[in-house]
């Protein structure tokens, strides 16, 4: 059995009164059957694993570095992050490969940093709406596994997330077919390159305009394992009502 996960990515969203946004999440799910993770600014990511200390909802970067330390003004190693508190990190967003041109090569060297540094790493993978219309999405999701994921991994430091970046803070859902699609073509990929154990125990979260109204449908289909959730996981009133369609589904 995975175990469910919803995790909120807040991007370059929140200052230090977003806390009362954690503080409201682990007041309403003190002892939730599903994992729940927010992944806030670097700034606030201290803070945050104090609000949440005590509570199961887990706190994560939304990026790393492939090196431990050196001269790389702004980044943020892995290693900082899990001194910091963090046990996860996002890895591979697609805003991340389009604004700083990250490729699958550097995203694998994040990926395999954060998993040295004892961190679970969420790999990010999607195709674009060009890729979608000319009928290459898995050929794209393919070559993106291949590249951007590590050869060692375990059943717990990695969480993949399909995230169709045509459906990132669009409002536009691919339909339930499409995305059972993807998702099971993702986990007969991960069964053949790390064998059964760890390619069925992965999890695999879908992302991009995940909202309270369509939580539920998305969460029935098959290989989703919960969701990677941007807009709607920046107010508890929003993000609550996700975590648990996740929680009775
Ligand atoms: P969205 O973002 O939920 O705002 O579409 C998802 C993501 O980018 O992880």
């Amino acid at each position: 059995m995975r175990r469910k996960l919803a995790a909120g990515n807040w991007k370059m969203n929140g200052l230090s009164s977003s806390l009362t946004e954690i503080e409201a999440l682990v007041k309403a799910h003190p002892d939730p059957d599903i994992d729940i993770l927010i992944c806030p600014p670097a700034t606030l990511l201290s803070a945050a694993v104090v609000t949440a200390a005590d509570h199961t909802l887990a706190i994560g970067g939304q990026d790393c570095h492939a090196h431990e330390d050196g001269a790389h003004t702004g980044d943020i190693s892995a290693p900082m992050l899990k001194d910091a508190g963090a046990s996860y990190v996002i890895v591979g967003h697609s805003e991340r490969r389009t604004d700083h041109g990250e490729t699958d090569d550097d995203v694998r060297g994040k990926a395999r940093a954060a998993m040295a540094a004892g961190l679970t790493a969420v790999i990010c993978i999607g195709e674009t709406l060009e890729e979608r219309e000319a009928a290459n999405t898995l050929e794209i999701i393919a070559g993106q596994l291949a590249g951007s994921l590590p050869d060692i991994v375990t059943a717990v430091n990695m969480v993949i997330a399909y995230e169709p970046v045509w459906a990132i803070g669009t409002g536009k859902v691919p339909t339930l077919e499409q995305i059972g699609e993807v998702h099971d073509f993702i986990r007969t990929k991960l069964v053949a390159r790390y064998g059964d154990g760890v390619g069925n125990s992965t999890r695999i979260l879908y992302g991009g305009s995940v909202k309270p109204g369509n939580a539920a449908e998305i969460f029935a289909v098959s290989n989703v394992d919960g969701a990677l959730v941007g807009g709607a996981s920046l107010k508890a009133a929003d993000f609550s009502p996700i975590i648990a369609a996740l929680e009775a589904s």
